[in-house]
């Protein structure tokens, strides 16, 4: 059943992001594309173990010629050098520029799959079938596809819309406690920065009610969706105020390089990062104390734990390696209030370690 459709424009793209309860209609979809000459589906086997009974039932009547392409999962195989028996597969399965992508996983195999339409016979179309929360909710709107290479993550990429993307919502109740929390922190910055009713209404249901196909599942992925598109639409390359949706990641990413990406996951890191960024926000650009109560009562009732353990130098050491810097200085983003965020906002060393240790020093959760 269709729950929703939200559409995403710009200067040389539109497509349609199809909220769905299940995967009932992904064929249809499939089959209006035009000129279409083979599906080939990109996923992990371990998602496929799951979900390939349902694939085969909703693709059995599909016309079209359709191929699954395993690949493995994890950051560490969002590898470029996986591209290449990819490539090869697609090849010697007669892929042609008529061919389609579909991207059946969370944001390992969107941008992975992504990537591989952005550059197979110089672009092909994709489609992106998020089956986690982050992916739904962030990694298959935007078109930033990429790949990491042995000096880093993303390093190697591309902006390539999808043709469409269709979330089956009932995927979620499959996944990790730990990939829930990672798309509720993002769900929770996408309010932070928007405010009005997706935030007020985000603040009146708890963690227990983010459960599969729930009521809160719906609103958090529709308002999430809704607004990453309005940022997307209005400045697709991130030359400018995209940089908003960074929001607690300056700190975010500082924590998990400095954790070696093994004690946080993603978004468990970019929470903390969240409450790092309001302190800063309250300290340069006046943020109030009572919005700060609220979102940490926002965390919260999530259940995503914002306490920092490490050391605040140590995460500052880390914060230089990121690219956003300005002389001595760091640049975040930050909040005037709730939903009037600020991009590039210079901040001294000294004013950040302030911030780390009165969080440290905060009777958090
Ligand atoms: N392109 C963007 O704009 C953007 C934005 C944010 C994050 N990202 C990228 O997204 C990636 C992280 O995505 P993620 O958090 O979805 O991680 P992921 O793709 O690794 O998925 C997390 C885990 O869930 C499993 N899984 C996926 N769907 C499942 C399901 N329905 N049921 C059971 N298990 C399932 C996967 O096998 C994996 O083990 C990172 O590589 C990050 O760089 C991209």
């Amino acid at each position: 059943m269709n729950v929703a459709e939200q559409i995403v424009t710009g200067d040389n793209f539109s497509y349609s992001i199809f909220i769905n309860s299940d995967l009932n209609g992904l064929a249809e979809k499939c089959k209006q594309i035009p000129k279409i000459s083979k599906l080939f589906l990109i996923t992990e086997r371990e998602i496929a173990g799951i979900y390939q009974k349902f694939l085969e039932k909703e693709f059995r009547n599909l016309e079209i010629p359709i191929h699954f392409i395993y690949v493995k999962g994890g950051e560490k195989n969002k590898h470029h050098d996986k591209l290449k028996k990819v490539y090869e597969e697609l090849i010697s399965e007669k892929a042609d520029r008529n061919s389609v992508l579909i991207a059946f996983g969370g944001g390992v195999i969107g941008d992975f799959t992504g990537f591989v339409a952005a550059t197979f016979l110089r672009g092909i179309r994709f489609i992106q079938v998020p089956t986690t929360l982050l992916a739904m909710v962030d990694s298959s709107v935007g078109g930033k596809v990429a790949v990491n290479i042995d000096k880093g993550k993303n390093m190697v990429g591309a902006f390539y819309q999808p043709t469409f993307v269709f979330a089956p919502l009932y995927t979620l109740t499959t996944i990790s406690e730990k990939d829930w929390r990672c798309g509720l922190a993002e769900i929770a910055k996408h309010a932070f920065l928007s405010g009005g009713n997706f935030l007020e209404r985000l603040s009146q249901f708890t963690n227990s009610d983010f459960k599969g196909d729930s009521e809160a599942v719906r609103f958090g992925i529709q308002e999430s969706i809704a607004f990453k598109a309005s940022v997307v639409q209005e400045d697709p390359k991130e030359l400018g105020r995209r940089a908003i949706l960074n929001l607690g990641h300056t700190t975010g990413h500082a924590i998990e390089s400095l954790t070696k990406y093994e004690k946080y996951s993603h978004g468990e890191a970019v929470a903390k990062g969240l409450v790092t960024a309001l302190l800063l926000s309250k300290k340069i650009l006046g943020f109030s104390e009572d919005h700060l109560a609220h979102a940490l009562g926002l965390l919260r009732g999530l259940g995503l734990s914002v306490k920092i353990k490490e050391k605040s130098t140590d995460i500052l050491e880390h914060m230089y390696s990121d690219k956003k810097k300005e002389g001595n200085n760091l640049k975040f983003v930050l909040l005037r209030d709730f939903g009037q965020p600020e991009y590039g906002v210079s901040v001294e060393p000294r004013v950040i370690i302030e911030a780390i240790k009165e969080q440290k020093a905060m009777d958090l959760f």
